[in-house]
């Protein structure tokens, strides 16, 4: 094995960013770039897939240059946004139009049919996944039916198509035609089923989806191809693929069954480790991959709220009331309470439990005494509220929550950390590093190469944690809590 050290690649929805590790889960360099987003029509969000791998690219090669070359580098590990599609002609290696990203709800439509035709609790049980546009499998069929380069591509028949999640499209450029996807994020195509090894034929059918444009499953750690020396310098082995909120849970040291965190990056997104129970919701929650080591695979009770920092870019880029995101704690903190301020924050629908892909958000109870830090500060408690929604529907599930851990952009906010831990009633733990996705990445690849004999060896990677414990009123609480509840119904009911 050559190098000692670990590279990552986090593709997330906002940027790209490579990180290089030490094998004992230092951070010792990490270049980012930002991603641009594409808002071509109302609900509709897309990425190009070119920008995604010429940044990825850049960002690698110059952590590999600040490191002293590529052959101090033992393996990569690739973490990405989930269910995002890229499409690409395996003949040029191009792809043929935008990549259509998670929070893109244009196939709204097509999941009413699905669901008026009676397939969604068939789905639910395969996949594990509610009928929502959120994932890749309506995506595909969308681009399928829309992209005519995609039909005369599919047409010839002769496998020039490809679909791909974003790793997939990494591993293809970084190998130089190595078509895979990794099981965790397979599990959010809905054309897997959650105990299925292979892409499932009938699910395949229902989407209309060529199996012969679709990656490989393979593990979430084990060595799947080697890097293009040619691109980064050596052949390098990529030993961890996994999304990157499947990575987070494992960066987090989530490993025991049970143990839930929750990342606060674009969206938020709350993963409980289910070992290897196929986790089956009745209250509107996903079952997941969270990963799969030869072959056998552990599962994750997943709730997915879409809009968290990307409300701060929004209160700060459209709104214009704060300047910054600190600002978002400076204000919140700045008023006793809400003032009588409830903010729904439906940007982009509304995810789990609620699952309501057309919802608006809504902002009440303005009066004339209402401040900006008014705003800001129901804005923010929105997150903690969601999470207690959430927190019910896993509790109802047979998963209640015994402590959170967070990460993410946003969990760097105390303030949140805090009304979260008070809302919940529960203790809330932050590591001094909140860079989990890659962290849990990097444990992967480490793993899958051999650097550590195990997820649990990994775990010598990784910082201490920060406790925040509750201390609100519990007369204050539930008056929020009926705030909220009461708000969500009369706005849910509306839509
Ligand atoms: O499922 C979407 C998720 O993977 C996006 O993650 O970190 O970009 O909010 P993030």
């Amino acid at each position: 094995m050559n190098g000692e050290h670990i590279l990552v690649l986090d593709e997330g929805t906002t940027s790209t960013r490579a990180i290089v590790y030490g094998a004992d889960g230092a951070v010792l360099h990490v270049a980012q770039k930002e991603l641009t987003q594409y808002y071509p029509a109302p609900g509709r969000v897309e990425h190009d897939a070119v920008e995604i791998w010429d940044k990825t690219l850049a960002c690698a090669r110059e952590v590999i240059g600040k490191v002293g070359g590529a052959d101090r580098i033992a393996a990569l590990g690739i973490t990405n946004q989930r269910e995002t599609v890229v499409a690409w002609d395996r003949e040029t290696g191009e792809p043929i139009t935008r990549a259509i990203v998670w929070q893109d709800r244009r196939t709204a439509e097509m999941c009413g049919r699905l669901r008026d035709a009676g397939h969604e609790a068939m789905l639910q049980e395969r996949t594990g996944l509610v009928v929502d546009p959120y994932f890749s499998g309506t995506k595909m069929r969308w681009v399928l039916d829309n992209v005519p380069a995609a039909r005369e591509l599919g047409a010839q028949n002769a496998g020039r198509l490809a679909l791909g999640t974003v790793e997939s499209w990494l591993v293809w450029k970084l190998t130089g035609g190595l078509h895979v996807t990794d099981a965790s994020n397979a599990s959010r195509t809905q054309l897997m089923a959650l105990d299925g090894a292979d892409w499932d034929d009938d699910l395949l059918g229902l989407f209309g989806v060529p199996r012969g444009a679709l990656g490989r499953i393979v593990d979430t750690a084990g060595t799947v191809g080697t890097c293009d020396p040619q691109l980064l310098g050596a052949a390098i082995p990529i030993s961890g693929l996994a999304g990157d909120q499947q990575a987070a849970t494992i960066g987090q040291h989530c490993l025991q069954t049970g143990q839930t965190k929750a990342t606060f990056g674009t969206g938020a997104f709350i993963l409980t480790n289910m070992g290897q129970v196929l986790p089956r919701s009745s209250h509107r929650l996903l079952g997941t991959v969270l990963c799969q080591q030869d072959g056998r695979r552990t599962y994750a009770l997943e709730g997915s709220i879409f809009v968290a920092g990307s409300l701060i870019k929004w209160l700060r880029d459209e709104l214009g009331v704060i300047r910054n995101a600190a600002e978002s704690e400076t204000l919140a903190r700045a008023v006793a309470d809400n003032g009588g301020v409830l903010f729904l924050p439906a940007l982009a629908g509304l995810g789990a439990p609620y699952w309501q892909p057309d919802a608006k958000g809504v902002v009440t109870g303005l009066t004339q005494g209402t401040s900006r830090a008014h705003i800001v500060r129901a804005a923010m408690e929105s997150m903690a509220h969601q999470c207690h929604d959430l927190q019910a529907a896993f509790a109802a599930d047979g998963a209640a929550w015994k402590s959170l851990r967070i990460d993410g952009g946003m969990s760097a906010n105390d303030w949140m950390a805090q009304d979260l831990a008070n809302v919940l009633g529960l203790p809330v733990e932050r590591p001094a590093d909140t860079e989990t996705t890659a962290l849990g990445a990097a444990m992967l690849a480490g793993v899958g190469v051999g650097l550590h004999a195990s997820l649990e060896d990994a775990m010598a990677m990784g910082s201490a944690l920060q406790r925040f414990v509750p201390d609100m009123d519990e007369p204050v609480r539930a008056g929020r809590i009926a705030m909220w509840q009461s708000g969500l119904k009369r706005h849910i009911d509306g839509v």
